[in-house]
C-alpha cells in the first residue's frame, strides 16, 4: 500500500519536474518593460509625455481617497497644459472588484477613450489592466482569468504607482476579485505591461505608515518568493537582491518618517525592481496563501503577505539555505564568508524583526480554524498550478502552517469571586 507521504514525495517529484520545464519555456517568452520616469514630479513629466501622443481621450483610473487627497493634480495639469483630452474614473476600491471594473468599462466606452492612464495602488493598476484587456476583448471578466485568454492586445496603459508594494506598473498580471465567489482572480497577458510608468515619491508622503508597512513587505516577498523559487534567471536575481537591499535600508524611515523623500523614492525603486524579479521568476506559497486571506476575510494583500512570510520561509529553510544566505548578504544583516546555515538562520531572524518594527502582527485576527482545510485546498491549488515553489507542501502541512496564524486564545474570564456574607453582627436569631 502507498502511504500518503509516499503520495506526497511523488506529487512534489511530479510537480518540481513540471514546473521546471515550465520555467524554461517562459524565461523565453519576451516580457515588455515601460519606460520609467523616477523622482519628484515624475507624474506630471508623464503627462507632458502622454499629451504629446494624440489620444483622443484618456482615461484616469483611480480611487476615491487619491483623487481627493488631489494627487492626480501633478499629471492632470501638464495634460491640460498639453491639450490631451481625458476624464476620470476614481470609483475603485480594495482588491478591484468586478462590478467596479465593469463600471470603469462602461465608463471607458461612454467616453469613447483610447488609453488608460493607471493611478493608484495595485487595486486601481490592476483595475485599469482588467479595463484594457476587457475594452479590446469584451467577454465577462472571469472568463478573461487566467493565462492570455484575450485575443486582442488590451488598449494602452501608463501607470503611477502610488503605493510602493505591488510593482503592478511593471508586470504581466492583473489581480482582481470576484466578490460573489469571494476568490481572487489573475488576468496574466505580456501586453498589459504599461508602455510607461512615473515612480513620484511626492505622491506618498502621505501614505499612513501601516499601508507603508504592509506594501512594503508584499514587494519584499516578491523579491524573496522570485528568489527562492525554481524560475530564477540572473535578470531576476540581480533584481531581487537589490529590491531587498534597498527595502532593508529604506522601510523602516519610510515607516517612521513618511515625508523622506529619498526612503520614499528608494522603496518605489525597490517595488519596481521587486516587480521586474517575480514578473519573471514568479511568487510562491505566501502569495498563494494571502491571496486566499485576501478573498475569504478581505485581508489587505501586503499584510496577508507579510503576516505569512516569516512561516514559509521557516518551512522552506531546508531547501533553500544557500538562497538566504545570499539573501542576508543583500540586507546587510550578514557578511560573505561566514557559515550558510549562520546567515541564513540572520535573514529569517531579520524579516521577523522587520515585521515587528513596521508593527506587523504575527497572527490574523479574522482566521477561523473552521475555515483553514479549504483555505488550504485553493492555496495549494493555486500554488501547484502555477508557482515554481522551492519545497513541496502538501495540504496537511499547509493547514499546518495557515494554523500558526490563528489568533491567540483568549482565557475564558475568570468568574468573580463570590464574596463571603458578611457575619451578622448582634445577638444569634
Ligand atoms: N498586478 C500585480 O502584479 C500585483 C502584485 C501584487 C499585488 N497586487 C494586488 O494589488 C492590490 C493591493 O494593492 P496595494 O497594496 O497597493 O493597495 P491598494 O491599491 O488597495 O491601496 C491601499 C489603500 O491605500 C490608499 N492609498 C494608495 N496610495 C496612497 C497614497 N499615496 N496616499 C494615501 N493613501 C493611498 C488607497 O486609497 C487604499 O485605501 C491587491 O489586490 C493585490 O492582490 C497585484
Ligand atoms: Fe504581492
Amino acid at each position: 500500500m502507498i502511504s500518503e507521504s509516499m503520495r506526497n514525495t511523488v506529487r512534489a517529484k511530479g510537480l518540481g519536474a513540471l514546473m521546471k520545464g515550465a520555467g524554461l519555456v517562459t524565461r523565453f517568452i519576451p516580457i515588455p518593460q515601460p519606460t520609467l520616469l523616477v523622482g519628484p514630479g515624475s507624474s506630471a513629466r508623464l503627462g507632458q509625455a502622454i499629451a504629446g501622443f494624440g489620444h483622443r481621450k484618456i482615461l484616469i483610473v483611480t480611487d476615491s481617497i487619491i483623487s481627493k487627497l488631489g494627487l492626480l493634480k501633478g499629471l492632470t495639469d501638464a495634460l491640460t497644459a498639453g491639450g490631451a483630452h481625458f476624464v476620470v474614473f476614481d470609483e475603485i476600491t480594495a482588491d478591484a472588484p468586478i462590478p467596479l471594473i465593469q463600471k470603469g468599462i462602461d465608463f471607458y466606452g461612454e467616453h469613447d477613450c483610447d488609453a488608460i492612464v493607471a493611478f493608484g495602488g495595485g487595486s486601481s493598476m490592476d483595475a485599469s489592466k482588467a479595463i484594457a484587456v476587457a475594452v479590446s476583448n469584451p467577454k465577462p471578466l472571469n472568463q478573461l482569468a487566467g493565462y492570455l485568454k484575450g485575443l486582442r492586445a488590451p488598449v494602452k496603459i501608463y501607470a503611477v504607482p502610488t503605493t510602493a508594494g505591488t510593482g503592478s506598473e511593471v508586470t504581466v498580471a492583473a489581480v482582481i476579485s470576484d466578490p460573489v465567489n469571494h476568490k481572487k482572480l489573475v488576468i496574466v497577458d505580456p501586453r498589459m505591461v504599461p508602455k510607461m510608468a512615473a515612480l513620484d515619491p511626492e505622491l506618498m508622503t502621505g501614505l499612513p505608515p501601516h499601508i507603508t508597512a504592509a506594501t512594503g513587505i508584499d514587494a519584499l516577498t516578491h523579491a524573496i518568493e522570485a528568489f527562492v523559487g525554481n524560475w530564477t534567471t540572473s535578470y531576476s536575481d540581480g533584481m531581487a537582491l537589490s529590491a531587498v537591499g534597498l527595502i532593508f535600508e529604506n522601510l523602516r524611515t519610510a515607516y517612521t518618517d513618511g515625508k523622506n523623500l529619498e526612503a520614499r523614492e528608494k522603496m518605489s525603486l525597490a517595488s519596481t525592481y521587486a516587480g521586474f524579479a517575480f514578473t519573471r521568476a514568479n511568487v510562491g506559497y505566501v502569495h498563494a496563501i494571502a491571496h486566499q486571506f485576501g478573498g475569504l476575510y478581505h485581508t489587505p494583500h501586503g499584510l496577508a503577505n507579510a503576516i505569512m512570510l516569516p512561516f514559509v520561509l521557516k518551512y522552506s529553510h531546508s531547501a533553500i539555505v544557500g538562497r538566504l544566505a545570499l539573501l542576508a548578504v543583500a540586507a546587510r544583516v550578514g557578511t560573505p564568508g561566514e557559515d550558510d546555515e549562520v546567515l541564513a538562520q540572520k535573514f529569517l531572524d531579520a524579516v521577523d524583526q522587520l515585521n515587528h518594527d513596521l508593527g506587523i502582527p504575527t497572527f490574523l485576527a479574522a482566521l477561523k480554524e473552521s475555515d483553514i482545510p479549504a483555505l488550504a485546498k485553493a492555496a495549494c491549488h493555486e500554488a501547484h498550478t502555477g508557482y515554481p515553489v522551492p519545497r513541496y507542501m502538501s495540504q496537511q502541512e499547509c493547514e499546518d502552517l495557515i494554523r500558526k496564524a490563528l489568533p491567540p486564545k483568549v482565557a475564558p474570564a475568570k468568574p468573580a469571586p463570590t464574596k463571603a456574607a458578611p457575619a451578622k453582627k448582634g445577638k444569634k436569631a
